[in-house]
């Protein structure tokens, strides 16, 4: 065989296999609405298609799914012929990538590049239907199917409250609306009803759904519109089409038409936008993303007027004058390969998933938390599943649910143990209201790790230099068996530590030096008092003043605190109460731990004001400028209510602005709180 031939058998070989996982993909993404590859793997090997087609046309098939949009419809629904293709859009996966797909049209537009605007939309994670109006009346829904022939999900879309089901008889103050129109937009699922009706499943004993598309895909494909009316879908149009004349030559004008039609449209839409204000726009809606009511996986960019999208045509599967730029993807589906146990600071077993590394987010993710027993049951999540990781933002990454399409049957039920993992001592529930099981060992060294690195965080007494692996080690020696023993730490004695130097060891001798000058609230935040985080911590110092003053209140006085409820405040009790813990913080005290209360100033630019902040500021952080306003005098509050007194308004400031001028509460902007600051 000449190397050639090789090569091109092999290539073929690779083709076939490709062709054949993104067909199942499609289908299962598709039809089945329950998909086995996630949305990263399928984009990778679209694209190793993509470009062994372009190396080697003479292998690639004619029905590649390279040239088709989506899969063929279920037969299950009836067909509908779409009469424009419906197509699907070109992805960029990275800024560089859309500045190439500007460069193309720039190209392609020639003389015309000058008049290049894009109108920048939301990539909303959910299905695309089209619905056509007849006479102003609605008359035919279709879902996308193979771009030309979708299914009629006609009796389901009439069940979301937000499709119009009759139109106004003026499109625009000029013109009548056309006979027959052809609106384009997505169905999806908010987040919260998501939640909900998951809630509402794992209740009732039914599977939970994937994510929110996975939920609105499945909900508008059942045969039962009395299901589907009981679902919380909503449609956000894009695309208006007709056969008759349109008034407007814009993508722009399209969706304020769409709007004045009574249809929701992107809330979060640029309407006109060079290269440079696109990326900009999906810089900011990558940031903000995850405080949006809805998922959304990128934006879209599209050539604004009409008569460009006309020169610029389109391929067989994705129009030339509209590219998807995409966030980075924060599912990922891997295999739980096993479930480990971690004992936390109240001693609460928590399972955590052990799982072949894979990149979620950006970062390359090899542990999840499974949060607690009834999650894994609620879930059925079993050793061995192929799972879906999710890992959004900072938030730490969770198994948000089991692919049970890769099922083989030899996966593993699992159970925590009733025993410690970590002191062997039985676990149990505290309370009745305990959700996980603990530890019952109040001497678990597991605990007593997991607390002294609680303690030395930086908002805690600040000694992070104290490492974990070292606060194990000195655990493990019996040198640290409490938070006061800290404080007898020597420089030799640490530097004697194993990979330790003279140099980390002088370090940390001077950081737990200077923690001694401690604030009150921090020291409270320290001490890992169930149930007071550091806002808590931080009320409690204002109010009781001082350590010993604390100590002294009675449960009722405790419960007199804003945000002090009869739980926490007897959490607080029974901390004090605690000989040991008695024990402990006279040692801390005996060493020269001088825990102060942060005085609010009574002569501030803000003394007595109650502030709220909202909207964006340009010249210091929110937290800067709390932190400037609390030295100043001022109090922070999240929300507008009675005892709000003044409200900073930055840019974008929304509702609680409103709120505060239907109030009549004095506002100010960020220049008069920087002059104010001083
Ligand atoms: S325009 C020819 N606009 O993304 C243009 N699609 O990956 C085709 N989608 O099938 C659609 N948000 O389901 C368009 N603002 C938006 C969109 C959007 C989400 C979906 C739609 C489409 C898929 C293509």
């Amino acid at each position: 065989m000449t190397k050639q031939s090789k090569n091109h058998k092999q290539i073929s070989t690779r083709l076939e296999e490709l062709y054949k996982s993104i067909e199942e993909a499609n289908r299962r993404y598709y039809v089945e609405d329950s998909p086995t590859i996630s949305d990263a793997q399928y984009d990778r090997q679209f694209r190793e298609l993509e470009e062994l087609e372009r190396e080697h046309p003479e292998l690639a098939r004619p029905d590649s799914p390279t040239k088709k949009v989506g899969a063929k419809p279920s037969e299950t629904f009836q067909p509908v012929a779409h009469r424009e293709p419906m197509l699907s859009l070109a992805n960029a996966f990275t800024e560089e990538e859309f500045l190439q797909f500007d460069e193309r049209c720039r190209k392609l537009l020639g003389e015309r590049a000058s008049e290049l605007s894009y109108v920048v939309e939301e990539k909303f994670d959910g299905l695309a239907v089209e619905i056509v109006y007849q006479n102003g009346m609605l008359h035919t829904a279709s879902t996308r199917g193979d771009g030309e022939v979708g299914e009629n999900i006609t009796a389901n879309i009439r069940t979301i409250d937000n499709v119009p089901e009759r139109l106004p008889k003026k499109l625009s103050s000029s013109s009548n609306t056309p006979e027959r129109i052809e609106v384009r937009g997505e169905v999806y699922m908010s987040l919260e009803g998501f939640k909900a009706l998951n809630d509402g499943r794992l209740a009732a004993g039914e599977p939970a759904f994937a994510n929110p598309r996975n939920a609105a895909a499945g909900s508008l494909r059942q045969l039962d519109p009395a299901v589907t009316a009981r679902r919380p879908l909503e449609f956000v149009a894009y695309g208006l089409t007709s056969p008759d004349e349109l008034p407007f030559e814009t993508q722009a004008a399209c969706i304020a038409a769409l709007a004045e039609l009574g249809f929701q449209v992107d809330p979060e839409l640029l309407p006109s936008a060079d290269a440079e204000a696109v990326l900009q726009h999906f810089r900011e809606l990558g940031e903000k993303r995850h405080a949006l009511r809805y998922e959304i996986d990128g934006i879209v960019a599209k050539v604004d007027a009409f008569n460009l999208q006309e020169l610029l045509g389109a391929r067989s599967r994705t129009p030339r004058w509209a590219v998807a730029l995409k966030f980075a993807p924060e599912e990922a589906f891997t295999v739980l390969n096993d479930i480990s146990v971690q004992v936390g600071r109240t001693g609460v077993l928590t399972p955590v998933a052990e799982l072949e590394p894979v990149e979620v987010g950006g970062v390359t993710v090899s542990r999840a938390t499974l949060h607690n027993q009834d999650e894994i049951d609620r879930k059925d999540i079993r050793i061995g599943d192929t799972v879906v990781i999710r890992r959004q933002g900072d938030v730490i990454p969770a198994v948000v649910a089991v692919v049970e399409g890769k099922r083989t049957g030899k996966e593993k039920k699992f159970h925590l143990p009733d025993t410690c993992p970590v002191c062997g001592s039985k676990v149990g529930k505290e309370g009745e209201d305990d959700v996980g099981l603990r530890c019952l060992n109040s001497h678990c060294p597991a605990k007593l790790i997991e607390r002294l690195k609680h303690f030395v965080a930086r908002r805690a007494m600040d000694i992070d230099s104290l490492g974990s692996k070292l606060l194990e080690a000195l655990v493990d020696s019996g040198q640290v068996s409490s938070f006061a023993d800290i404080y007898e730490l020597e420089q030799e004695q640490l530097a004697s530590m194993e990979r330790m130097g003279e140099k980390s060891a002088a370090n940390i001798v001077s950081a737990i030096e200077n923690s001694k000058q401690v604030l009150l609230s921090r020291f409270l935040f320290a001490l890992g008092i169930r149930h007071v985080g550091e806002r808590t911590a931080q009320l409690l110092a204002e109010h009781a003043g001082s350590i010993d003053a604390l100590r002294e209140m009675g449960q009722d006085e405790l419960e007199q605190i804003p945000d002090v409820g009869p739980k926490v405040a007897a959490s607080i009790r029974t901390f004090f109460d605690d000989p040991e813990e008695q024990a402990v913080i006279n040692e801390l005290l005996r060493r020269g731990v001088v825990p102060r209360a942060e005085k609010r100033s009574t002569s501030g630019a803000f003394a007595g004001e109650t502030v709220v902040l909202t909207g964006s500021l340009t010249s210091l952080t929110r937290d800067e400028a709390k932190s400037r306003i609390e030295q100043a005098g001022g109090k922070i509050s999240g929300s507008v209510g009675k005892s709000t007194t003044l409200v900073v308004a930055g840019e974008k400031a929304g509702s609680k602005l409103a709120k505060a001028e239907k109030q009549g509460i004095p506002i100010i902007d960020e220049q008069a709180l920087l002059a104010r600051l001083g």
